[in-house]
C-alpha cells in the first residue's frame, strides 16, 4: 500500500481519491475544507492531518491539489525532504518555480480532467516523466508524459478544453430539451453521441480529415449545420479561446501567439 499525502482537498481532490478506490494507495489528506475531508473520511477512509506540514512530514508522495494562484507560497512555506515527490496538478505550474518551492523534495507537473478520473477514464499529462506517479496515474486513465516544459504547456490547455466541453454538452442538451425531450434522454443522446465519436477518433484508421469527410454527406445536415456555426464563426473562436489558457498558464508564450 502506497500512502499519498493530499494538499487541498476541494473537488479535484475528490475526483482523484474517488477514481482509487480500491487500489493499492491509502491517502492522507489536508484539514482544511473540513467538511469535504470529514465525508471523505467517512466514504473512502481517508486519514485526516492535523496540519499541511503533518502532511508532508508524514508522507513520501505529495498530490498538490492547491487553488492554482497560492499554491507555489504555500508549498514555500512547508519544510519538505530529500527522496520526497511532489506533483502539482494546479493550473499553470512551471517546473523551474514548483522545484524551488518543495526543495530538496523532487518536483512534477500534471494536468486532468478531474471528474472523468473518478471514472478511471480521464487522460493525465505527466512533466516530466516519473514511473512512481505514471503508476498513480495510469489507474485513474491513459497517461502522457512528457519530456519538455513546452509541448506539456500545450497539451495542459486541454484542462480548460476538457471543462468547457462540459458547457458544450450542456449547451446541446439544453437544447434538446428546450424542443421537448426529456433532460435524461437529451443528456445522453449527447453523451452517447460524443463518446461514439470519439470512439471513432481512437479506433478507425482513417486520417481525421477523411473522417471529417465520411460523416458530411455533400449538401447534407452536417453541412448545413457547420457552414451556420461557421458563419458565427463558432469554431475559430475555439482557437483565441485556447491561445489565451495557453498564455495565461504559460505567459513566456505570449509573444509568438502575438497576445498579450
Ligand atoms: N477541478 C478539477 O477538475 C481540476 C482539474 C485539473 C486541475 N485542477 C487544479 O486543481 C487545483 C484545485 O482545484 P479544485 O477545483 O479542486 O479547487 P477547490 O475545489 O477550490 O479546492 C481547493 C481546496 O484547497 C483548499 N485550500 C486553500 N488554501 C489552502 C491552504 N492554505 N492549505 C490547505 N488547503 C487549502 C481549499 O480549502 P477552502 O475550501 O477552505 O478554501 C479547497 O478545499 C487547482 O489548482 C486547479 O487548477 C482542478
Amino acid at each position: 500500500m502506497t500512502e499519498i499525502g493530499v494538499l487541498g482537498v476541494g473537488a479535484l481532490a475528490e475526483y482523484l481519491i474517488r477514481g482509487a478506490q480500491g487500489l493499492p494507495y491509502r491517502f492522507l489528506v489536508s484539514p482544511r475544507g473540513a467538511a469535504r475531508a470529514a465525508a471523505l473520511g467517512a466514504n473512502y477512509g481517508v486519514k485526516i492531518a492535523a496540519s499541511n506540514q503533518a502532511v508532508v512530514d508524514q508522507t513520501d508522495m505529495v498530490l498538490v491539489c492547491l487553488p492554482a494562484a497560492e499554491g507555489l507560497e504555500i508549498l514555500r512555506g512547508l519544510l519538505f525532504r530529500p527522496g520526497q515527490s511532489v506533483l502539482s496538478t494546479m493550473a499553470g505550474t512551471q517546473i523551474a518555480p514548483l522545484r524551488a518551492a518543495c526543495a530538496p523534495a523532487d518536483g512534477f507537473c500534471a494536468m486532468m480532467p478531474g471528474f472523468a478520473n473518478a471514472f478511471r477514464a480521464g487522460p493525465s499529462l505527466l512533466f516530466p516523466p516519473d514511473p512512481a506517479w505514471q503508476c498513480f496515474l495510469s489507474h485513474l486513465g491513459p497517461v502522457h508524459e512528457f519530456q519538455s516544459q513546452e509541448p506539456f504547456e500545450t497539451a495542459a490547455v486541454f484542462g480548460a478544453m476538457s471543462g468547457a466541453s462540459m458547457f458544450l454538452m450542456r449547451h446541446l442538451a439544453d437544447w434538446y430539451i428546450a424542443h421537448g425531450l426529456p433532460p435524461k434522454t437529451a443528456q445522453h443522446l449527447v453523451a452517447q453521441t460524443f463518446r461514439g465519436n470519439a470512439e471513432v477518433l481512437l479506433q478507425a484508421a482513417e486520417p481525421l480529415d477523411e473522417i471529417v469527410r465520411g460523416v458530411t454527406t455533400p449538401g447534407g445536415i452536417t453541412e448545413n449545420l457547420v457552414s451556420t456555426l461557421m458563419a458565427h464563426n463558432a469554431l475559430s473562436a475555439w482557437d483565441a479561446a485556447m491561445d489565451k489558457v495557453l498564455v495565461r498558464m504559460a505567459p513566456d508564450r505570449a509573444q509568438s501567439l502575438s497576445l498579450k
